[in-house]
């Protein structure tokens, strides 16, 4: 009899949520109701990654780059992260959920920083998905920001630079702790990774889609896993 190969679920899974404003303009929407849409789809994807299995979920809600949008497009999606955060509060109690941000968040408005510090504050305990949401965030600021905390520990005599392991380097990133993404998914149909978790998806599978981002579902997410099982991964050996 043919052996079985087993199903892998990824443990994490990292995705960039890409279309959201073609997706309002195919419908002849402003940009934003595409935002709108597209964080639905993320709370719900949440849930549906839980019960595929996944353990821990990232998603890439702003980029440090995001900030050259025309203001009130950065206002929407400020508004929308920041009723999320809110939401989260109470909603993490019941959901289970350990919600982290990662990015430089002092650039966020204090109130948005506050709901962010206490949303990680009251579900830090809670172990359902492990959901992380890129704000602000920049993979090569993530790693320049790492390393001046390491310069200064290094300085302060608390770290020996020679002896440093890519392990203890790791601990010094937003995203500390947690496991690498075993898959990153982009939909909308661009390649490329855009200075997301670029440390991080050193090894990870990657999975393009045509589908735009607000359309994305269970039923894709798990085209993306199908899509997963079917890579062999040797992480450098043969
Ligand atoms: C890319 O689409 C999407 C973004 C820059 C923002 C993504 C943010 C959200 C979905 C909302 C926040 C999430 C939560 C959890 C509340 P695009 O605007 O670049 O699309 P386009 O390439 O079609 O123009």
């Amino acid at each position: 009899m043919a052996e079985q190969k087993e199903y892998r679920v990824p443990q994490h899974v990292a995705i960039i949520m890409d279309g959201n404003g073609r997706w309002a303009k195919k419908r002849f929407l402003p940009r934003n109701a595409g935002h709108a849409q597209g964080s639905r789809v993320a709370e719900q994807i949440c849930e549906d990654a839980y019960n595929l299995g996944i353990k821990y979920l990232t998603i890439y809600a702003f980029s440090t780059e995001n900030w050259v949008r025309p203001k009130e497009e950065v206002d929407a999606l400020m508004n929308l992260l920041r009723k999320y955060m809110k939401d989260s509060i109470e909603r993490s109690g019941k959901n289970n959920m350990r919600v982290r941000v990662i990015g430089d968040i002092r650039r966020l408005d204090e109130d948005l920083q506050q709901s962010i510090r206490r949303l990680e504050e009251v579900s830090a305990d809670n172990t359902g998905l492990c959901f992380q949401v890129a704000i602000n965030y920049g993979g090569r600021d993530e790693i320049l920001r790492a390393a001046k905390r390491m310069a200064r520990d290094a300085a302060d005599g608390k770290i020996c630079p020679e002896e440093l392991t890519e392990e203890q380097f790791y601990g010094y990133f937003d995203t500390e702790g947690i496991p690498y993404p075993d898959l990153m998914i982009r939909t909308s149909g661009e390649c490329r990774t855009s200075n997301f978790l670029p440390w991080q998806l050193a090894y990870s599978e990657f999975y393009f889609t045509d589908v735009l981002w607000p359309d994305f579902n269970k039923k894709e997410l798990q085209k993306a896993i199908e899509y997963y099982n079917h890579r062999d991964r040797r992480f450098g050996g043969v």
